[in-house]
């Protein structure tokens, strides 16, 4: 292929891309910051109340979700490994119940284990449209490009935003059927009252007879949950200290992470990880985009995040109060962690 050649298929690849992709930016900087001065903003919420916490999404700037990958290749993680091998076993049969369906991801991160899903749909020769919603817009936009271009015929409609905002403006089905998928056990992040919204949201964004697959982490041993988050190379140290510096960035801040340890521990009678930065000093930071003065004392725990273990019976409860009835459950052999594929009555 001459130059010339080559530049004009290059285009053409490019140019028929971008007609199957379609990215909606749902946060916008300077509406956020007008929010913030209204001191509604979710930070200001977090840093003002004792305990001090910090949203779980401001882990995941683009910098978080390099860490979240290198995390999900640690050896002590066994949770993305578990959810492979478990789809691996079921896509195919997830993709015969289902039939021809658009697929919505919550938390489709770099989308590595929906390729799976995907090739099961493919295999079948059903037609697919699949929505990724994702607060963090790098890795969304670069797993979306990927993807188009390693699936020829898949059409991208894709949500940079929080999955409350992305499911409030999710639009009609365009085939016969839809899929919400929540998977890499992202709803442990979300306290009891937090998640059960969230499965409110995603059961009313479902017509009846629609499917909902949603990966939970089972209960484990304390020294292994621990271990996950907490390994020997310290990725998950670096995870946690990023928060500060995403808060820095985006709010003009001056946290100094040099000043902050990463503490986790394993909560038995909530069955939940706790995640916290502990200040090694009595300290002050600002964070001037959102004229915020924070005072810390020595030793003080700063909540950043937790993941919730479930326990099988009292989640297919939860859904079923929720109208999400489940049809199928996948486990591993460990009984380490659970795929469930519920339909909405
Ligand atoms: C635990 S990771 C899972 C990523 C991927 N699904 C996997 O299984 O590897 C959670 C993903 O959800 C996104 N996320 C977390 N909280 C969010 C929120 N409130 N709204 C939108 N996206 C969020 C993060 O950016 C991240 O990509």
């Amino acid at each position: 292929m001459s130059l010339q050649e080559n530049i004009q298929h290059n285009l053409g690849a490019l140019l028929q891309q971008q007609q199957r992709l379609k990215i909606e930016y749902l946060i916008n900087y300077k509406t956020l910051l007008k929010t913030i001065s209204k001191n509604d903003s979710d930070v200001m919420k977090g840093l003002t109340q004792i305990p001090k916490s910090i949203p779980m999404h401001y882990r995941y700037d683009d910098r978080g979700s390099q860490l979240f990958e290198k995390i999900c290749e640690l050896p002590e993680y066994y949770l993305t490994r578990t959810e492979t091998g478990i789809l691996q076993q079921c896509a195919s049969e997830i993709a015969r119940i289902t039939g021809a369906c658009e697929i919505v991801e919550l938390g489709s991160g770099n989308a590595v284990k929906t390729r799976i899903l995907l090739d099961a749909y493919n295999q079948l020769g059903s037609s697919l449209r699949y929505l990724p919603i994702d607060i963090s817009a790098g890795i969304l936009q670069s797993s979306a490009l990927d993807l188009l271009n390693d699936y020829p015929s898949l059409q991208v409609h894709a949500f940079a935003g929080t999955f409350e905002l992305a499911l409030e403006k999710l639009p009609p089905s365009r085939l016969p059927s839809r899929m919400i998928s929540f998977i890499g056990s992202t709803l442990s992040g979300f306290d009891s009252e937090q998640a059960d919204k969230l499965i409110s949201q995603v059961a009313t964004a479902l017509q009846s007879g629609e499917y909902f697959l949603l990966g939970i982490d089972l209960h484990k041993s304390k020294k292994q949950l621990e271990a996950a988050y907490n390994d020997a190379q310290g990725v998950n140290a670096e995870f946690n200290f990023n928060i500060l510096k995403h808060l820095n960035s985006k709010f003009v801040g001056n946290f100094e992470t040099s000043n902050f340890e990463h503490v986790v521990t394993y909560n038995e009678s909530l069955h939940q990880i706790e995640v916290y930065l502990r200040s090694c000093q009595k300290q002050k930071a600002y964070l001037r985009g959102i004229n915020l003065n924070i005072a810390i004392e020595a030793g003080e725990l700063i909540v950043t995040g937790i993941a919730r273990k479930f326990e099988l019976s009292s989640m297919e409860e939860k859904l079923r109060l929720f109208g999400l009835e489940m049809l199928k459950l996948w486990t591993d052999a460990n009984q380490w962690y659970a795929l469930l594929l519920c339909q909405r009555q």
